[in-house]
């Protein structure tokens, strides 16, 4: 049988398995999807503030997942800036989430990805966009299933 998992909000007191969360969420993206991404950013400066202003500043939402006791996953996102061609309107972004594997395949990204539109419904929000690696096929197949559509392609190319 599988253990009873909860959704609750965060506090300061689950920042450091958050960062952990984040960490293997990077690596994750790092080994698959994107060498660019920075291993040290998680537990520098920018990466300690990112996830501490999202858990007590009213623009930011975090909420995490627990087994037994244990943080077992999280999710990540908040009001974002309007880019300066984009008409006047609120905007959100859902910026990371990772679960355990062993808790993955039963709906729960899919809760947390509604949790976070109701929130952003409540405050108003008018676009919520999430960016995900174009190969995360199972992250893009979920946020699909939660409402979300093709908006913008990025293309890349590396040069050395
Ligand atoms: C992305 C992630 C949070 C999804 O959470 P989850 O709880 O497993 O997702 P759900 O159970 O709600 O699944 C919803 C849909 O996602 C897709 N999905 C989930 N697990 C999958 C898997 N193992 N393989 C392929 N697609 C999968 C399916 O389309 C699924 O729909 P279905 O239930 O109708 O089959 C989770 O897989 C994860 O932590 N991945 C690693 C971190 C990551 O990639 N984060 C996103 C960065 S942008």
């Amino acid at each position: 049988m599988k253990n009873k998992t909860t959704i609750r909000k965060a506090t300061v007191k689950d920042l450091d398995d958050i960062l952990k969360l984040n960490l293997l969420l990077f690596r994750n993206e790092h080994k698959k999807f994107d060498k660019s991404v920075d291993l040290k950013w998680t537990y520098g400066k920018e990466g300690k503030k990112y996830f501490k202003d999202r858990v007590v500043k009213r623009n930011g939402f975090v909420e995490v997942v627990a087994c037994d006791g244990k943080v077992v996953g999280y999710i990540v996102g908040g009001i974002s800036e309007r880019v300066s061609y984009r008409k006047s309107a609120k905007y959100a972004e859902l910026e990371n989430m990772l679960l355990d594997s062993k808790f993955r395949g039963q709906g729960i990204g899919r809760k947390l990805t509604k949790n976070f539109t109701d929130w952003c419904k409540k405050n108003k929000v008018d676009y919520v966009s999430v960016t995900a690696s174009a190969k995360n096929k199972q992250a893009v197949d979920m946020y699909k299933k939660s409402g979300f559509k093709d908006y913008n392609i990025t293309l890349e190319m590396k040069l050395k």
